[in-house]
């Protein structure tokens, strides 16, 4: 009875002993305790830009081309290990063999395909070698007809790849990061790829569907901010991709009239805005779309 009295007083004294040790350390903090609610440090301060993506996990959704494959190679320069993904298996496997990268990875996986995503998700924690730290929805398709010439099926097809599939498939990772109680050291990233489309008035599927992006960027960027996972956009201008080659009169130079600039870009122009999103040198930066249009959708 005796013996355990005197060691409580003798952890009673310690606890004590810590208390006096600390007061004016606590005496000085208190004031910003109290008005910050606690919030005393910042996790970055300086970025190592060669190390930049150093043991990131990272997916980017149709990165077997154009803007996506651009980002995937910038990423894997700056250290990261990459999922690409896309509906044509063989195309993925020759950009595989092209740049014979160890860290760079790939998965066929058609984003409009729902009801696969979470067997997906599995092959990829797999192929990735864990759990994804950074998701980059950049796989999108245009629209055939303008109003008042659009197809119900046309409107299906462009939403299911460029709205809903990107939807879920955020929806889903940020559940399984939501569960993991991220922390201040391992923060989780979306960057959605919208378009200056999204930015000007929309009356055609693709343009619409941009439009969507560009507002869920902003909602999930506020919502899961204070959770660690730090949603951002980018709305590309006219970029030399598969994806414009038809409309492009011009194969051979880059002149174009449609932006101040006169001119498209590469998407290497893309990746290199995507790598400082990509990275903790931007993590102050919530919900936004970062327009790079040459200046398009200013008029
Ligand atoms: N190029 C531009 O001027 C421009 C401007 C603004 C925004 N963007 C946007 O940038 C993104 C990339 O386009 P890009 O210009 O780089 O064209 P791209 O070379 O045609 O790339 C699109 C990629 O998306 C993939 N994809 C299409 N449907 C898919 C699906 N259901 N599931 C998975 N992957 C799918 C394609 O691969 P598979 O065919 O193998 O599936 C392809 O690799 C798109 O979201 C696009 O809207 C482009």
């Amino acid at each position: 009875m005796l013996r355990s009295i005197l060691k409580k007083l003798k952890s009673a004294l310690k606890v004590c002993g810590i208390l006096i040790s600390n007061f004016p350390r606590l005496i000085r903090l208190a004031p910003k305790i109290l008005t910050s609610g606690g919030h005393l440090s910042i996790n970055v301060t300086y970025v190592k830009y060669e190390a930049l993506l150093n043991d990131k996990r990272i997916i980017v959704t149709g990165g077997g081309s154009g803007i996506g494959l651009a980002i995937a190679q910038k990423a894997l320069d700056l250290g990261a290990v990459v999922l690409i993904t896309g509906r044509n298996f063989h195309k993925l496997e020759k950009v595989a063999n092209t740049i014979s990268n160890p860290n760079l990875r790939i998965l066929a996986w058609d984003v409009s395909e729902t009801e696969k995503l979470s067997s997906h998700l599995t092959e990829a924690k797999d192929i990735l070698g864990g759990e994804v730290d950074i998701l980059v929805n950049n796989a999108g398709v245009l629209s055939k007809g303008l109003f008042p010439n659009v197809k119900e099926e046309d409107w299906e097809q462009v939403y299911d790849i460029n709205s809903k599939g990107l939807f879920f498939l955020t929806q889903e990772i940020c559940r399984i990061w939501l569960k993991q109680n991220t922390s201040t050291s391992s923060v989780k990233k979306v960057i959605n790829i919208s378009s200056q489309g999204g930015y000007v008035g929309a009356t055609y599927p693709y343009r619409m569907t941009k439009w969507d992006i560009a507002g869920l960027t902003q909602g999930l960027g506020i919502s899961l901010a204070p959770k660690n996972i730090i949603v951002n956009g980018i709305a590309p201008g006219i970029i030399s991709t598969e994806m414009q080659k038809k409309f492009l009169k011009q194969r051979d130079n880059s002149y174009c009239d449609l932006n101040p600039q006169n001119r498209i870009a590469s998407p290497e122009e893309i990746a290199e805005l995507a790598a400082f999103l990509l990275s903790d040198a931007s993590n102050f930066i919530v919900g936004q779309t970062i327009i790079c249009d040459g200046g398009f959708s200013l008029k």
